[in-house]
């Protein structure tokens, strides 16, 4: 049965520790635990407002929710195919998503380890197709398991009609409030694979001096430590806005004002750029500021923080400050990644 908890702090249930009060939360750890409490008290609570909460690493609430919080705690890694080549795993919504890479990368399968220490949910990494060092959850995700709340029927998502791009899917478009994600299957290679070419990746890999997906999985926890606040230690959500993908033109006139500006190519789109939005805002000059109780990260300046008790309301102040600042020196439109409740 789902548990349900009323009135209650998420402070506990986000990364950022900024305080707000919920309705309730209500946690499912099975499909039909969920499909249980859909048909029965759900229906009331949905009538309402609510919102689904995955490991709350990329949500901040800025004032009090007058709803319902939904929260899969479903555990479980199982194997649902294999070939000569590929493992296929079904993952539970609720899993932590370390712990899937974990589990694939010590049984030396390639695919996830570039995608090591992303605080996540495995519902969240297919929601917000999380990526880093050249990888996108997107690249392993095979299929999604979601409930659909108009019909309570368990249906099946192909990778492609996740309609993935950066940062984005189906499930922030036009199946936003309409599913519920069960289960993720991810395909994971047996030969090796490795994708090394992002920043600093090869030579802290080569330090370590193990191309598997154990080694680079090291690399990317120590790249990850040495520039990411630990959110056990100091509240945060992780990049808080997102890249700016802008067209080639514009990029270059960038460049020709700030020639070290760095710059990425966006696959699949060949007259767009992708620019570093931590490095304006390091530009600014705002790396280990603070207005208030909301600071931005000494080492990395797309990360904002919780210095100790903000609210979501100062941690909002400082990013819209930040926002204009960028607009008015790069000419750019920077947008949140964090989702903002
Ligand atoms: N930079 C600066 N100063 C800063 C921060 C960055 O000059 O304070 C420069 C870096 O030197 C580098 C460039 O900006 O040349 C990009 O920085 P970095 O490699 O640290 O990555 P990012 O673009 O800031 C993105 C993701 C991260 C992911 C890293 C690595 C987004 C919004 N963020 O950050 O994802 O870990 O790349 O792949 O795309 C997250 O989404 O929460 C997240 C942490």
């Amino acid at each position: 049965m789902a548990r349900i908890i009323e009135n209650i702090d998420l402070a506990a249930y986000t990364s950022f520790g900024a305080s707000a009060m919920a309705d309730r939360v209500v946690e499912w750890n099975s499909t039909s635990d969920l499909l249980g409490y859909l048909a029965g008290e759900g229906k009331e609570h949905f009538g309402g407002k609510w919102t689904i909460l995955g490991e709350g690493c990329n949500t901040l609430f800025t004032e009090d929710y007058n709803g319902t919080i939904i929260r899969s705690v479903a555990k479980g890694i199982e194997v649902v195919g294999e070939d000569e080549q590929h493992l296929t795993i079904r993952a539970a919504a609720g899993e932590v998503w370390d712990d899937v890479v974990a589990w694939t990368t010590e049984r030396g399968l390639w695919g996830a380890e570039n995608l090591s220490a992303i605080p996540s949910s495995v519902g969240a990494s297919a929601v917000q197709n999380i990526g880093a060092y050249g990888v996108e959850a997107k690249d392993i995700i095979v299929r999604v398991e979601v409930v659909r709340l108009d019909t309570l029927v368990v249906e099946y998502l192909s990778n492609a009609e996740c309609r993935f791009g950066y940062r984005e899917s189906i499930f922030k478009e036009s199946l936003a409030g309409k599913v519920i994600i069960t289960s993720v299957e991810y395909r994971l290679g047996k030969t090796a694979a490795p994708h090394l070419d992002y920043g600093t990746l090869r030579p802290e890999v080569e330090k370590i001096g193990d191309i598997t997906p154990e080694g680079i999985r090291k690399a990317v926890v120590a790249i990850r430590e040495s520039k990411l606040p630990d959110p056990k230690k100091i509240g945060n959500a992780g990049s808080f806005f997102k890249n700016p993908i802008l067209p080639r033109g514009q990029v270059e006139e960038l460049l020709k004002e700030y020639p070290t500006m760095p710059v990425y190519e966006v696959a699949g789109a060949p007259d767009s750029l992708k620019i570093a939005t931590g490095w304006m805002i390091d530009t600014l000059g705002w790396k280990g500021k603070a207005l208030g109780r909301a600071g931005v990260h000494s080492k990395q300046a797309l990360v904002l923080v919780n210095l100790g008790g903000a609210t979501g309301t100062e941690v909002m102040a400082l990013a819209e400050r930040i926002c204009k600042e960028v607009k008015d020196r790069f000419g750019v439109e920077i947008s949140p990644e964090v989702n903002i409740l």
